[in-house]
C-alpha cells in the first residue's frame, strides 16, 4: 500500500515526533510518503533531514520512503490556496492530515506574575499558566484575527479545500486536530469570534478549534468519507518558546514539569515522542465504531513517564454558532479568491 501524511508545521518537536512514530507504526513494508510544511524553505528542508535522519539511525524502513514539501502559512489565504494548488498538481491522494502548526503573538513572559504562581501552586502554574503575556487585537495581512486564522479558520480553510479530491480519493482517510488542554469555554467569547480583544487568543484559539471539531465531523464523512479526530498531546517541550528562556529559566521550567508529574499530573509527557502518541492513535488506531469523535483524546504519562491515552469530555455549547461562523467566513473568502484559482504564479504576484 501507499500511503500520503502530511503534517501542518512539522519543523516542531510535535511535528517531528508525529512523523518518526509514523515511520515507526506505519507497517514497515508500506510505502510511505511524509509531506511536510512550513513558512520557510530552509525549515522545510531540515524537517526532512532530521526525518531522514531518523529512518536512518532507528527506524529503517524497508518500503520507499519519499518526501516532499508545501510552504503555506496558515495566517493567509493566498499561501493557503497556493500550498492546495501545489498538493493538487503533484499528489494524487493524501490518507492522513495532521494540523499540527499554531502559534500564539506572545510579547513575553510576566515573570512576577510567574513567580506568584509557581510558589503558590507548581502544578496548576505549569499546567494552565496565565503568566504568558499576548498581545491583543494583532490582525493578519488579511484583516482577520491573526491567531483566530493562523490557527483554526486558515486550517479549516485547507481541510476544506483538500477534502475533494485529495482526501476523498484515499480508502480511509483521517484529519487530526491537535488542539490543547488549555481551551476551557471561559477561554472563548462568542462576541469575540477572531479573538481580537482577547488577551488569551492562543487558548481561546483551541477552544474553537474543539468545538470546530464537534461541528464538522460528521459532515466530513457523510460527503467525503473523512474521518476527523480531536487530540491533545498534553504539555511537552515547545521549540517556539526557547526564545523566551535562558539556561537557568529553562531548566527550572522542565524541573517544574517533571515535579508536576510527581505530584500526580497526566498531562506533564515533557517528551515530543509521548506527546505524540494520541495523535498517532487516532491516525492509525481510532475506528469510530468504538471510539467516539465526540470525545477528545489526549497524551497522557504516569509518574514515571510511561504513556497512556486518556480520553476526556469535550463541551458542546457554541458549536453550532462556530459552524455558521466559520461557513459564513469560508464563502466570503471562496468569493474573494475565486479569480485567483488558476494559477500560483498569479496568486504569489497578486498577494
Ligand atoms: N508545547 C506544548 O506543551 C503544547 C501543549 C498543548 C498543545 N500544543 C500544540 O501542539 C502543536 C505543536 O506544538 P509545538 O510546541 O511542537 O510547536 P511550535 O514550536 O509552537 O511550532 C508549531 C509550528 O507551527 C508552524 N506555524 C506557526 N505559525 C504558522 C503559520 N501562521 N502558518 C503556518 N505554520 C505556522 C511553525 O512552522 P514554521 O516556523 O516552520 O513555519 C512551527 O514549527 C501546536 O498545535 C500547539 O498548539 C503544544
Amino acid at each position: 500500500m501507499h500511503l500520503s501524511a502530511l503534517i501542518t508545521g512539522t519543523n516542531s518537536n510535535l511535528g517531528l515526533n508525529i512523523a518518526y512514530r509514523l515511520l515507526e507504526e506505519v507497517p514497515t513494508g508500506d510505502k510511505l510518503t511524509i509531506i511536510v510544511t512550513s513558512r520557510t524553505l530552509p525549515k522545510a528542508r531540515e524537517a526532512i533531514d532530521k526525518i531522514k535522519e531518523y529512518n536512518e539511525k532507528h527506524a529503517h524502513r524497508e518500503g520507499i520512503l519519499s518526501f516532499d514539501y508545501i510552504l503555506v502559512d496558515f495566517s493567509n489565504m493566498v499561501s493557503i490556496l497556493g500550498a492546495v494548488y501545489e498538493l493538487k498538481k503533484s499528489h494524487e491522494k493524501i490518507d492522513y492530515l495532521f494540523i499540527n502548526a499554531a502559534q500564539g503573538v506572545y510579547a513575553g513572559i510576566d515573570w512576577i506574575q510567574a513567580t506568584k504562581e509557581v510558589l503558590a501552586n507548581p502544578v496548576k502554574a505549569s499546567t494552565f499558566p496565565t503568566y504568558k503575556i499576548q498581545r491583543v487585537g494583532v490582525k493578519s495581512r488579511d484583516g482577520l484575527g491573526l491567531v483566530f486564522q493562523a490557527n483554526v479558520f486558515g486550517p479549516y480553510y485547507f481541510v476544506q479545500q483538500l477534502a475533494e479530491p485529495l482526501l476523498s480519493k484515499s480508502p480511509s482517510p483521517k484529519v487530526v486536530w491537535i488542539s490543547s488542554i488549555m481551551s476551557k469555554p471561559s477561554y472563548l467569547s462568542f462576541a469575540d469570534l477572531q479573538l481580537l480583544q482577547s488577551d488569551i487568543s492562543y487558548e481561546g484559539s483551541k477552544r474553537l478549534v474543539d468545538l470546530l471539531h464537534l461541528a464538522t465531523y460528521k459532515d466530513l464523512h457523510t460527503k467525503y468519507g473523512i474521518t476527523q479526530y480531536l487530540t491533545h498531546p498534553g504539555i511537552f517541550t515547545s521549540f517556539s518558546f526557547f526564545q523566551y528562556l535562558n539556561p537557568f529559566t529553562f531548566y527550572g521550567m522542565l524541573l517544574m514539569f517533571y515535579v508536576a508529574r510527581l505530584f500526580g499530573s497526566p498531562w506533564h509527557n515533557i517528551s515530543g515522542w509521548t506527546a505524540a502518541n494520541a495523535p498517532l492513535f487516532a491516525c492509525l488506531k481510532a475506528h469510530p465504531a468504538h471510539d467516539s469523535q465526540e470525545k477528545k483524546y489526549g497524551s497522557a504519562c504516569s509518574y514515571n513517564g510511561k504513556e497512556y491515552l486518556k480520553v476526556t469530555d469535550v463541551d458542546p455549547s457554541g458549536k453550532a454558532d462556530v459552524a455558521k461562523y466559520f461557513q459564513d467566513l469560508k464563502l466570503q473568502w471562496d468569493d474573494r479568491l475565486k479569480d485567483q484559482i488558476s494559477d500560483t504564479r498569479k496568486i504569489y504576484a497578486d498577494s
